[in-house]
C-alpha cells in the first residue's frame, strides 16, 4: 500500500499540481465535494468587484456594450465548448441545467415529429427525470420510457424521438458509452441528449467525436462557477437550423433591440437564451474557466482517475464496514467514488467536522469528488487517514452527527 510520503512524491512529479494556488482553498480544509460545487478559483473575487463596482456601478447599463455583457453567453460557451469536444458555435452559457434540459428535450420533440417516446434510465438525476415527466405532461402524447441501463439498446425502437442520460452518474459515478449509444440512438432516427453535469471539466468529452445532438450541464461543480453558476446547452450544428426552442425569449430572438411583436428565432446556437443573461454569474464563470486554460483534459482524467483508485485503495484496506457503491475499474467511472454505509450520513457529518468535505446521498452513500485542478494525492491519503480514525473510535456515533440537515 501506498505510504504518506509516496503520496508526496506523486505530487511533486503531478503536471496538475501548479492549478492548486489558482484556488482560494480554506486551511485545514479537504475538499472532495468539487463535483457537487467547486471551490472558489482566486481571480472570481476581483472579477466580480470589478463587473460590481466598475461595470455595474460606474458604467451602469452602457456596460452592454463597452464591457460587452451582451455576449457573455456566447464567450462563455465557446470557453466550455472547448473542454467538452465542440465547436465554439455550438454552445452557450444560460440558465440553469434544467431549464436548459426542458428546452432541448422540448426541441427535440418538435426535431421528430410524429415519435412519442422518450426513453430515460431510473435512478438518473431527479430533475432529468422530474422535467420529462413536466414535458410528458405538457405535450400530452407522450410516453416517457424509462428502463435499466442494460435494456437501454432493446428500448430504442422507431418511435423514440429522444435518448435523454447523464453521461456521469450522479450517485454512482457510472459512465456511459456516449459514442455507442449515441449510435444506437440514431440507428432508430432518434436524437441523444446528454447531461455533462458531472463529466464537464472531468472528463474528456468529446461531444462531436460522439456525433452527439443535444447537451446540458452545470456551471458549479467541475467547472466552478460558484453556487448557483449558469448552465450551458449545447445543440450540434447541423440541428441547429431547424431547432425550436419551447421558450421562445426575446434574447433568443434575431434582433432582440428591433422590438418586432413576432418572434423569429435567432441564427445558431444563440436561439437557445430565453431570457437577459446573469451577468454577474456569468463574469464569474467566465474567470473561473481560465483555470483550464492550457490544461490537456487527458491530463485532468489521467490524474481523477488515479485519486479515484488511490482512496478506494486505501478506504477498502484501511476502513472496515464499507460497501462499494462505484465500479472498481477507473475506467468506468466519472471523477467521483461512492462508499455505502448504512449509518452513511452521520459518518459524513462526523468527516466533515474533522475537515474532510464529501457529501451523502440517500439512502446510504458517501461520495467523495476529486477536481485534479486543486486536490493532491496527499489529500486522498490524509482524508482516509482521517476516515479510518473515525471509524475506529465510532465517532460518528455522537448525537450531534446525527441531526440532518436541510441540504446534505
Ligand atoms: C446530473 C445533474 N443534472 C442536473 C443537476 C442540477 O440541475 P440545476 O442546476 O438545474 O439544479 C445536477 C445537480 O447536481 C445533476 O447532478
Amino acid at each position: 500500500m501506498l505510504s504518506r510520503n509516496d503520496c508526496l512524491d506523486l505530487d511533486a512529479r503531478d503536471p496538475l499540481a501548479g492549478r492548486r494556488a489558482l484556488f482560494d482553498l480554506p486551511d485545514g480544509v479537504i475538499y472532495l465535494d468539487g463535483n457537487s460545487l467547486g471551490a472558489l478559483p482566486r481571480n472570481v473575487r476581483p472579477r466580480l468587484e470589478a463587473a460590481v463596482q466598475g461595470e455595474w456601478g460606474r458604467d451602469l447599463i452602457k456596460s452592454w456594450n463597452t464591457a460587452d455583457w451582451i455576449n457573455l453567453p456566447a464567450r462563455v460557451g465557446a470557453k466550455i465548448a472547448s473542454l467538452v469536444g465542440a465547436e465554439p458555435g455550438e454552445v452557450i452559457a444560460a440558465d440553469s441545467t434544467s431549464v436548459n434540459l426542458f428546452k432541448l428535450a422540448a426541441g427535440a420533440m418538435k426535431l421528430r415529429p410524429g415519435r412519442k417516446v422518450i426513453v430515460t434510465e431510473p435512478g438518473n438525476f431527479p430533475t432529468d427525470l422530474y422535467i420529462l415527466q413536466g414535458l410528458r405532461d405538457l405535450l400530452g402524447d407522450v410516453e416517457l420510457r424509462v428502463v435499466e441501463p442494460g435494456a437501454l439498446h432493446a428500448a430504442l425502437d422507431d418511435g423514440v424521438a429522444l435518448l435523454l442520460l447523464t453521461h456521469v452518474h450522479y450517485k454512482t459515478g457510472a459512465v456511459h458509452d456516449m459514442a455507442a449509444l449515441t449510435a444506437r440512438a440514431h440507428a432508430v432516427g432518434a436524437l441523444a441528449l446528454w447531461d455533462l453535469s458531472h463529466s464537464a471539466g472531468a472528463l474528456a468529452v468529446d461531444l462531436n467525436g460522439c456525433n452527439a445532438d443535444l447537451a446540458v450541464g452545470c456551471g458549479y461543480k467541475y467547472l466552478n462557477g460558484g453556487p448557483g453558476a449558469p448552465a450551458f446547452l449545447f445543440i450540434a450544428n447541423r440541428l441547429q437550423v431547424d431547432f425550436q426552442t419551447p421558450l421562445t425569449g426575446w434574447m433568443g430572438h434575431a434582433a432582440p433591440f428591433a422590438f418586432s411583436d413576432d418572434y423569429r428565432p435567432a441564427p445558431g446556437v444563440l436561439r437557445g437564451l430565453c431570457g437577459t443573461p446573469s451577468v454577474l454569474g456569468l463574469s464569474a464563470l467566465e474567470a473561473a474557466l481560465e483555470a483550464f486554460d492550457g490544461v490537456d483534459m487527458a491530463a485532468i482524467r489521467a490524474k481523477s482517475m488515479r485519486l479515484g483508485d488511490l482512496f478506494l485503495d486505501l478506504a477498502l484496506e484501511r476502513c472496515e464496514g464499507f460497501g462499494l457503491g462505484c465500479s472498481r475499474e477507473a475506467a468506468s467511472r466519472g471523477s467521483q467514488v461512492a462508499l455505502t454505509h448504512e449509518h452513511g450520513y452521520p459518518i459524513m457529518q462526523a468527516l466533515i467536522a474533522r475537515g474532510v468535505i464529501g457529501d451523502f446521498r440517500a439512502p446510504d452513500v458517501l461520495r467523495f469528488g476529486f477536481t485534479p485542478l486543486y486536490v493532491r494525492h496527499v489529500d486522498v491519503w490524509d482524508a482516509v487517514d482521517i476516515l479510518s480514525d473515525i471509524m475506529a473510535r465510532g465517532e460518528w456515533r455522537q448525537a450531534r452527527f446525527h441531526e440532518v440537515s436541510a441540504v446534505t
